[in-house]
């Protein structure tokens, strides 16, 4: 791997092999979903906890202070919109030179395998993978499943991870699932994953990140389980915890139900 990219890639997934990103992108194709509507402000109370953000371009530039040094992951794909026909039908929406303008530490794309576009995404990956490879920037594959859910099974996800690794993705976010150690070995290269839609309590989103990481998962890569709760800045500091610390889940949770009463407490 050329030094460029590592020396990037380094700086998303830190010394110890792990990584906590926030993923703060969903307006591409979502618009401005629930506590979403103002980028910055979503952000802000987040980025001191957090290794490095995913976003587009139009948050990046509105949204981050340049002055900050957190790594940068690029979305670089989309072109859809949830009320759209089709969410697979993807293309690649930020040339190089604005990536490297913008100083980024990785670009991100979504592909959908099985998708009636399975094909048009796969090759966006690889068109990408050559151009950012000539400049040293690594690429994130992200293994999309649109509107199917029910597609996040260990044998699907296993398979799309592999096909990104194969074709040169240098890390993959997917989704965390039953068997998850299968998606795992699969993929040669790091792993990272979603949260996914909000789920039910915070307690269950922590569960969810310490399983995956217990299953060798590299990190994670959550947006709406943590600024979509109440307690986001709990929320983030105890998946740290989880990602960096080795933080047993029954002591992870109990620390997320202390940092919130003490927020309630200062009220
Ligand atoms: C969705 O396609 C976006 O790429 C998000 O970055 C991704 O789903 C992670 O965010 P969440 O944890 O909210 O699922």
């Amino acid at each position: 791997m050329d030094w460029g990219i590592k020396n990037r890639l380094s700086r998303i997934i830190k010394s110890d092999g792990r990584t906590v990103m926030l993923a703060v992108d969903h307006g591409y194709f979502l618009g401005p979903i629930k506590k979403l509507e103002q980028p910055c402000k979503t952000i802000a109370p987040l980025i001191s906890y957090t290794d490095a953000l995913m976003l587009t371009r139009g948050v990046l530039r509105t949204s981050v202070d340049p002055a900050n040094d957190i790594p940068i992951v690029l979305r670089v794909s989309g072109g859809n919109s949830i009320i759209g026909k089709d969410l697979s039908n993807e293309a690649i929406t930020v040339s190089i030179e604005d990536a490297l303008r913008l100083n980024v530490c990785a670009v991100a794309l979504s592909v959908y395998v099985g998708s009636e576009h399975e094909h048009q995404t796969l090759i966006n990956l690889t068109k990408l993978i050559d151009e950012a490879t000539r400049y040293g920037i690594p690429v994130l594959a992200v293994t999309a499943v649109g509107k199917e859910l029910e597609k996040r099974d260990a044998r699907y996800l296993a398979l799309s991870c592999r096909i990104a690794a194969e074709l040169g993705a240098h890390f993959v976010k997917t989704y965390y699932c039953e068997d998850f150690e299968k998606v795992v070995k699969s993929c040669f290269v790091p792993l990272v994953i979603a949260g996914g839609p909000k789920l039910k309590t915070e307690l269950d989103a922590l569960s969810l990140a310490y399983e995956a990481i217990n299953e060798g998962a590299s990190g994670v890569d959550m947006g709406r389980n943590i600024w979509q709760s109440e307690n986001p800045v709990a929320m983030i500091k105890v998946i740290r915890a989880i990602v960096h610390e080795g933080t047993s889940l029954t002591k992870a949770q109990a620390m997320f139900k202390s940092l919130k009463s003490k927020k309630k407490s200062k009220k």
